[in-house]
């Protein structure tokens, strides 16, 4: 599908559907164009304008298509991009060519939301599946200048990075292995002139890195500690680094999970997959920073050489963990990719991003992310730039009496804690102070859990169900 930027008057165009957007309660876009049909439509429905309403009108000569826009004063970055998914998931099976009526201002979430609406991994892997009609998205606008055409080319480099996250999110274990995931950050390397660093499992626990490898040993595919750097700016003194939890699939090891909804541990590893889509779209947009990329990939399997409840692991940090449950596998890898990062890449400020833990789906759902930090300042900058491109963000309390709770009886410290309800009391707190306890002097630390934000249950009018890349608009802008 192609999308392309289109200088013209309303009444000028032809195309197979004419897409105009409606506010509520605001007809004024829609009534100057002139077109009798829309008019005497809104004429008979007042009411019309509704957040991702829709409505075709056929006419002789042309297809008119409206897309409620909501309430105008309540329009932004995240309601336009949802508004460009609906024009396309409502039409890309039923015309070749659409002409999209917008403001020059809303270029770039448009065109991202109409290329994550064109990628539906539900036809993935059918054999039955239609291709489909759309092949051409014009976006009508009244000016067109320089700034039009860098709108256009940031939402589209934002959607591939985002569209790579979601399918490696959806696609099944079977064939999402550690070595897949790999040879995606090889191609992602090559294209871009990053530079790659790999260890593999036996260069990880000649390293040190006895948690990572603790949770590799129960897999027999092989398991791998990556590294990817991105200089675009010589002269910075700062050096961020992103971690990305990268279990391609968690079955909980030896701590088996129940298996009502074991098939979805498939997206356990979007953390790393925003992680490799971040530094991608950093590249391609020449973005002046430094970024190196930690993702930590393997799977979570009770195997014969599967780590058991009660092992004691020594983390690249020095510290020694106990590890009581399996299942808290992310813990433990991001553990040592977070001591990477310090150690061997020297990063001076971190934001790691997992699908850590079930308890942030109970507080959150799958709406907001849970922050959690050593740095206020640092959070409140991200969460404010999450606010702008319309990913939602909640911050946690990090007393230190939650780190309390991870002490263990025979190590530094275990991976789950105990309170009054076991481990399940402060569940997300408690794993991200697990994590806290490996960052070095103070550096500003930012951990996502994006248990409930990296899936969607349910399709929505603008984006098929699934995995939602869900972190790489919010790393984008706060780098920008
Ligand atoms: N990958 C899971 C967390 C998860 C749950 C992600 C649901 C997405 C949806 C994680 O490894 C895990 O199993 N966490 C445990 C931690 C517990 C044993 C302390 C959990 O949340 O139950
Ligand atoms: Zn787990
Ligand atoms: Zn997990």
């Amino acid at each position: 599908m192609k999308i392309q930027l289109n200088l013209s008057k309303l009444d000028q165009i032809k195309a197979g559907v004419i897409v105009v957007p409606v506010y509520e309660g605001d007809f004024s876009i829609a009534e100057n164009s002139g077109i009798e049909i829309i008019k005497s439509f809104l004429k008979e429905n007042a009411k019309f304008g509704k957040l991702y309403e829709t409505q075709l009108l056929f006419d002789p000569q042309q297809k008119y298509f409206l897309v409620g826009a909501g309430k105008k004063d309540e329009f932004d970055y995240e309601k336009a991009q949802n508004l460009g998914g609906t024009v396309v998931r409502s039409l890309i099976d039923r015309t070749k060519e659409i002409a999209y009526f917008i403001q020059p201002e809303i270029i770039e979430p448009t065109a991202l939301g109409v290329e994550l609406a064109a990628h539906d991994p539900s036809q993935l892997y059918r054999t039955d599946k239609e291709k489909p009609v759309l092949e051409i998205v014009q976006l009508i606008i009244d000016k067109n200048t320089k700034e039009s055409q860098d709108a256009l080319k940031k939402g589209i480099v934002l959607a591939d990075a985002i569209n790579i996250a979601r399918m490696l999110g959806d696609m099944p274990a079977n064939e999402m292995t550690p070595t897949y995931f790999l040879n995606v950050v090889k191609k992602v390397t090559k294209e871009n002139k990053l530079k790659l660093t790999i260890l593999d499992e036996k260069q990880a626990k000649k390293k040190g890195m006895g948690a990572f490898t603790g949770v590799a040993q129960g897999s027999d595919e092989p398991s791998y500690m990556i590294a990817l750097e991105y200089k675009g700016d010589i002269r910075a003194k700062d050096k961020w680094g992103f971690v990305g939890k990268g279990i391609t699939f968690d079955s909980g090891g030896v701590s088996i999970k129940p298996s009502d909804s074991m098939h979805e541990m498939k997206y356990d590893m979007s953390g790393a997959a925003v992680v490799l889509a971040t530094l991608q779209a950093s590249a391609r947009l020449k973005l002046k920073a430094n970024l190196v990329g930690i993702m930590a990939v393997t799977e979570n399997l009770p195997g014969g050489k599967a780590q058991r409840p009660g092992d004691i692991v020594k983390t690249y940090s020095g510290k020694t963990a106990e590890v009581l449950n399996t299942d808290a596998e992310g813990r433990l890898v991001l553990a040592d990719a977070l001591t990477f990062a310090q150690r061997d890449f020297k990063v001076t400020k971190i934001v790691d991003l997992a699908t850590l833990t079930g308890a942030i789906i109970v507080a959150l759902g799958d709406l907001r992310a849970g922050v959690f930090t050593n740095n206020n300042d640092f959070a409140n900058e991200l969460i404010k730039a999450g606010e702008k491109i319309g990913e939602k963000y909640w911050l946690f309390p990090m007393d230190q009496e939650y780190g309390e709770m991870i002490k263990s009886d025979f190590a530094d410290i275990a991976n789950i804690g105990h309170g009054s309800q076991g481990s399940r009391a402060a569940g997300s707190i408690t794993g991200a102070k697990f994590l806290e306890a490996v960052i070095e002097d103070d550096r500003p630390w930012i951990h996502l859990d994006i248990a409930g934000t990296a899936w969607d249950t349910k399709p929505k009018p603008y984006r098929g169900a699934g995995a939602t890349g869900f972190g790489v608009k919010t790393l984008i802008e706060l780098i920008s």
